[in-house]
C-alpha cells in the first residue's frame, strides 16, 4: 500500500482519548496512523483500528529510543521479540512501517536495521525504516549494503530539511514529516501562514501542510479535535504558487522544535 500524504500523529494520545480520537481520525479518512512504543497506546490504537478494513490502513511504529527491547546479544531475536509485542499490542497482523526512533549510536543500529528487513522476509511488517537519521547514519547504512526505504524526521518551514532530501532522494529513500507545526508553537510565531491561506479560504495550518505535500512528502500531524483532524485532512484541494512557496521558503532557519538532547545526535 502506497503510504498516505496525510497521518495521524498520536504522541500524547492516551487512554480512551487516543482510542476517541483514532476512531475519529479514520472516519473522517484518514488511513494512515503513527504510533511507537515510546508513546504508550498501541493497545488503544488496537482498539480503534478494530472492525476497520486492515487493508486499507497504514500502520507505522517505532522501536523504542535507546531501544530498551532490544538486547545486544541477540539482536535479530530482541527486534523479533519487540515486533511480535508491537504486532500483539496492536492486535494486527503485520505493521506497515516499523521505524527505529532514533539512531542511538550506543546501539548496533545497521544490525538492528538489517533484523528489521528480517520481518520483512517474515511477513511482519512490510516496510522497514528509520526516524531522525542524518546523512552520516543513513550512509553507514548504504555503505554495508542496507536499504533504507522511510526516513521519518522533524520537517516543518523553520526547518526544510531540503540538504537531506537531496541526499535522500538519491539514495532511493523517501522522508516522512513529523511535527509539521512544532507541537503548534509554530502556528503562533508565525503569522505568513494565514495571511497565504487567506487568499485560498484556506487556514495557515493548512497552507503548512500543502507546502510539506506540495513537495510529495507524506506528513505526520498530530490533532485531538474534530475540528483539527478535519482542517488537517481537507488541505490537498489547493495549490499554492510558486511565490508562496518561495516566501514559506523564505523561513528556513534549521530550528528544531524537539529537544536539545534530543536533535543533537549527529556524530
Ligand atoms: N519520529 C519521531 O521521533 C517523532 C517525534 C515527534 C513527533 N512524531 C510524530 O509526529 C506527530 C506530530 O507531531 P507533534 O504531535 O509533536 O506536533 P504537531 O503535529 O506539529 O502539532 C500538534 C499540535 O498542534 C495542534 N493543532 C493540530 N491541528 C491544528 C490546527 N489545525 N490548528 C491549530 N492547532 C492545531 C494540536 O492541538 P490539538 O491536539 O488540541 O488538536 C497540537 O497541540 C506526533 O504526534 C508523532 O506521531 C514523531
Amino acid at each position: 500500500m502506497e503510504i498516505p500524504l496525510i497521518g495521524l500523529g498520536t504522541w500524547l494520545l492516551q487512554g480512551k482519548e487516543c482510542e476517541k480520537v483514532v476512531k475519529m481520525a479514520i472516519d473522517i479518512g484518514y488511513r494512515h496512523i503513527d504510533t511507537a512504543f515510546a508513546y504508550e497506546n498501541h493497545k488503544e490504537v488496537g482498539k480503534a483500528i478494530k472492525g476497520w478494513d486492515r487493508e486499507k490502513l497504514f500502520l507505522t511504529t517505532k522501536l523504542g529510543i535507546g531501544f530498551s527491547q532490544v538486547d545486544d546479544a541477540s539482536v535479530e531475536r530482541s527486534v523479533e521479540k519487540a515486533c511480535d509485542l508491537a504486532l500483539k499490542e496492536l492486535d494486527t497482523d503485520y505493521i506497515d512501517l516499523f521505524l527505529i526512533h532514533w539512531p542511538d549510536r550506543k546501539r548496533p543500529l545497521e544490525e538492528i536495521l538489517a533484523a528489521l528487513h528480517k520481518m520483512v522476509e517474515k511477513g511482519k511488517v512490510c516496510n522497514p525504516g528509520v526516524s531522525n537519521y542524518t546523512e552520516h547514519h543513513l550512509q553507514d547504512a548504504y555503505d554495508v549494503g542496507l536499504q533504507v526505504p522511510f526516513n521519518q524526521v522533524e520537517l516543518h518551514p523553520y526547518l526544510n530539511q531540503e540538504k537531506l532530501r537531496v541526499f535522500c532522494d538519491k539514495h532511493g529513500t523517501k522522508l516522512i514529516a513529523f511535527r509539521p507545526f512544532g507541537k503548534g508553537l509554530l502556528l503562533r510565531e508565525e503569522s505568513l501562514f494565514d495571511e497565504i491561506g487567506k487568499g485560498y479560504g484556506k487556514t495557515g495550518a493548512q497552507v503548512i501542510l500543502r507546502w510539506i505535500t506540495e513537495k510529495g512528502i507524506p506528513v505526520i500531524v498530530k490533532g485531538s479535535s474534530r475540528m483539527h483532524l478535519s482542517e488537517n485532512f481537507n488541505c490537498l484541494d489547493f495549490d499554492l504558487t510558486p511565490q508562496d512557496l518561495d516566501q514559506i521558503n523564505l523561513l528556513n532557519k534549521d530550528f528544531r522544535y524537539c529537544s536539545k538532547e534530543w536533535s543533537e545526535f549527529d556524530y
